[in-house]
């Protein structure tokens, strides 16, 4: 009686380790396809805040998937025209939320951008245009009109 108790008890304890053990597996397998952070917000380089990389991140790789929402020109004045992207039409204009509309300008850019219809809605796309190493600035051309609009030579 005792000796089948000591089975029963034995067969209970390896059962639940082993289902312990498939459980750390499943779940440390879930997290490691999240994708972690890749980028943060501090003190620009060349104008008030930026947007730096946290980790190496090497070309081609998404930055990270802004969502977006789709206005008219009509909708945009003041500071908000520095901060927009240009929509689906001529005078649609992308607000971007998440970090898509801190990054600052260089004619020399490490980052690039594409827009991006979803079944959620539209997204800007950013993706790195060569290895980028962990600390640097992040940049996307604003394009020559863009400073020539706002009277002002595009800077380096
Ligand atoms: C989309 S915002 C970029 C984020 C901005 N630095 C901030 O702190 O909110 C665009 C503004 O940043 C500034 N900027 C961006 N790139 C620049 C550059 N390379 N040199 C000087 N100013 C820049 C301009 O004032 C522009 O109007």
């Amino acid at each position: 009686m005792a000796a089948n108790l000591y089975i029963i008890l034995s067969f209970v304890l390896v059962t639940g380790i082993l289902a312990g053990i498939a459980i750390g597996i499943f779940i440390t397998g879930r997290a490691s396809k999240i994708r972690r952070k890749l980028v943060t917000v501090g003190s620009s380089t060349v104008s008030g805040r930026g947007v730096f990389a946290l980790k190496k991140i090497s070309e081609g790789d998404i930055i990270e998937r802004c969502p977006a929402l789709e206005v008219t020109d009509q909708d945009i004045g003041g500071e908000l025209l520095n901060y927009v992207f240009y929509g689906s039409t001529e005078t649609a204009r992308l607000v971007v939320m998440g970090n898509g509309m801190l990054f600052n300008h260089s004619s020399t850019p490490n980052v690039a951008y594409y827009r991006e219809q979803t079944t959620l809605g539209v997204e800007l796309v950013l993706y790195a245009l060569r290895n980028i190493s962990k600390g640097e600035e992040l940049f996307y051309s604003y394009g020559d009109d863009w400073w020539i609009t706002r009277q002002s030579s595009s800077p380096e």
